[in-house]
């Protein structure tokens, strides 16, 4: 990693130093990014920082130390938008306050007509969808980028873990969902370029790669398969992960990989969304509850230990008790390790919206917290049996103040641990208590130092 990549270290206000000449490293302007969402628009954020840190800015936490603040945002459901609307409102304030200069907003809002409304309402500096990002550079004063494929900029290289986009956008029409309509069409990338990029980061530290999209195992290059792609990876990788997976692309080779690979974590996150089959077929999901259980059946064989993980969305347009029933059915049969309950969220410009039969909010509210109930159920009765075992944890998060760090182990668990290893070390440890969420290890037993 060149000196001229490193994340410089947050500026605290007192110390905000004062702005000097513009465009040069060490010139003291500041910038704040804020992301919402989801890993897309991580990943995007990542980018961007590698442009303000190419400008001479330099990274702070806070809007009141930035010159410049980037809100990344998401427009999947309204609470999403309502976040950032009072995000606005208060940089607007900063901004007659003269402490925050100049706001861009970036993402799928961005990406949707409504920004230009959100731009006139708060006077916004800059708007950017999913697709011009590389425009931001011309905003921060770097000279004007080429359009590129968004896959293709650079991310931040060499830190313990990063991101690798093997595709953007995505080609179903789910009846609910925005994201086709803001992320465009499906694009894959190469299987050379995503393995030189691995290579790449490996090459600088990198101990841990997620591969990257919205439906990755849709993922096709000049005959290879997704699951090619993952086992080229996995041989190169030390730590290797994927999301999101879409249950009508994912093959079972896949799902034996990931049982079979000794890189591969063991997690699965296959949203299901319902399991009610007349609801997956309003839903355009193309795919019924059977096969779904199926592909479940297949990966816990293959993977025993592994973690499963998916989004389930209550109160579509249409949804009956029945349909409910269904659902609730489905998260017993499949015992998910941990799972995203959302509530129906009219998104204009889908199909949904339009739909009759809408679910009155009282009953979304009590089926929402029906499912949500049963998930942390099963999530929870699975977590108490790890209890008394040991684990090889990846630091993920180095200890905070309170000493506690963030850790995962390979079959996907989160883990809150003691310990001074740094992210990317691996710690071995007892699980000592469980909850729904989180295993909680004693004191690391021995440090197996970096893997
Ligand atoms: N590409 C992934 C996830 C896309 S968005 C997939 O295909 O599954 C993440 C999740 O948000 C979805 O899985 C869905 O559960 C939820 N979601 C999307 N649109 C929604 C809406 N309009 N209302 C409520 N939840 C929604
Ligand atoms: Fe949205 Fe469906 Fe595409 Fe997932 S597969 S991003 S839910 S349209
Ligand atoms: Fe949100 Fe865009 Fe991701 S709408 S969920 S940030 S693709």
């Amino acid at each position: 990693m060149s000196e001229a990549t490193r994340v410089p270290r947050p500026i605290p206000l007192a110390t905000k130093p004062r702005p000097r000449a513009a465009g040069r490293p060490g010139s003291g302007k500041t910038a704040c990014i804020r992301t919402f969402g989801c890993q897309m628009n991580v990943h995007d954020s990542d980018r961007m920082r590698r442009m303000i840190l190419d400008a001479g800015y330099a990274e702070v936490n806070a809007y009141e130390d930035a010159d410049i603040v980037i809100l990344n945002t998401c427009y999947v459901r309204e609470n999403a938008v309502d976040r950032v609307r009072g995000h606005l409102g208060e940089l607007n304030r900063l901004r007659k306050e003269g402490r925050v200069k100049k706001v861009a907003l970036t993402g799928c809002i961005g990406a949707a007509e409504e920004s230009e409304t959100l731009r006139r309402q708060f006077g916004i500096d800059l708007v950017l969808g999913t697709h011009n990002t590389y425009e931001l550079a011309e905003f921060v004063g770097l000279p004007t980028m080429e359009e590129t494929y968004t896959p293709d900029l650079p991310g931040t290289e060499g830190e313990h873990a990063a991101f690798v986009t093997i595709m953007t956008g995505c080609n179903y029409q789910c009846s609910y969902c925005i994201v086709p309509t803001v992320r465009g069409r499906m694009v894959c990338r190469s299987k050379e370029s995503v393995l030189s990029e691995v290579d790449r980061l490996v090459a600088s530290g990198t101990r841990y790669v997620t591969l990257l999209g919205q439906t990755v195992d849709a993922w096709r290059h000049e005959g290879d398969r997704f699951c090619d792609l993952l086992e080229a990876v996995a041989d190169r990788a030390p730590r290797v992960s994927f999301t999101t997976s879409h249950p009508s692309n994912m093959e079972d080779r896949t799902l034996e990989a990931i049982g079979q690979k000794d890189t591969i974590v063991k997690r699965l996150h296959l949203p299901v969304q319902s399991g009610s089959d007349r609801m997956l077929r309003v839903m355009h999901r193309g795919y019924k509850a059977e096969r779904y259980r199926r592909k479940i059946g297949v990966f816990r064989e293959a993977a025993p230990d592994g973690t499963l993980s998916t989004d389930i969305i209550v109160g579509h347009p249409g949804e009956t008790e029945e349909d409910h029933e269904a659902t609730l059915g489905l998260v017993e049969d499949c015992a998910f390790d941990s799972a995203y309950v959302f509530k129906f969220s009219p998104r204009e410009g889908t199909e949904a919206a339009s739909l009759g039969e809408v679910v009155p909010p009282k009953v979304a509210q009590r089926r929402f917290l029906e499912v949500l109930r049963a998930v942390e159920g099963n999530a929870f009765a699975r977590n108490q049996r790890k209890i008394g075992g040991t684990e090889e944890v990846y630091v993920r998060h180095g200890a905070n103040e309170d000493g506690r760090a963030i850790g995962e182990t390979w079959s996907g668990h989160a883990v809150h641990l003691r310990t001074e290893a740094t992210p990317g070390e691996y710690v071995r440890v007892a699980i000592e208590s469980a909850g729904p969420h989180v295993l909680y290890a004693g004191d690391p037993l021995v440090e197996t130092g970096s893997g």
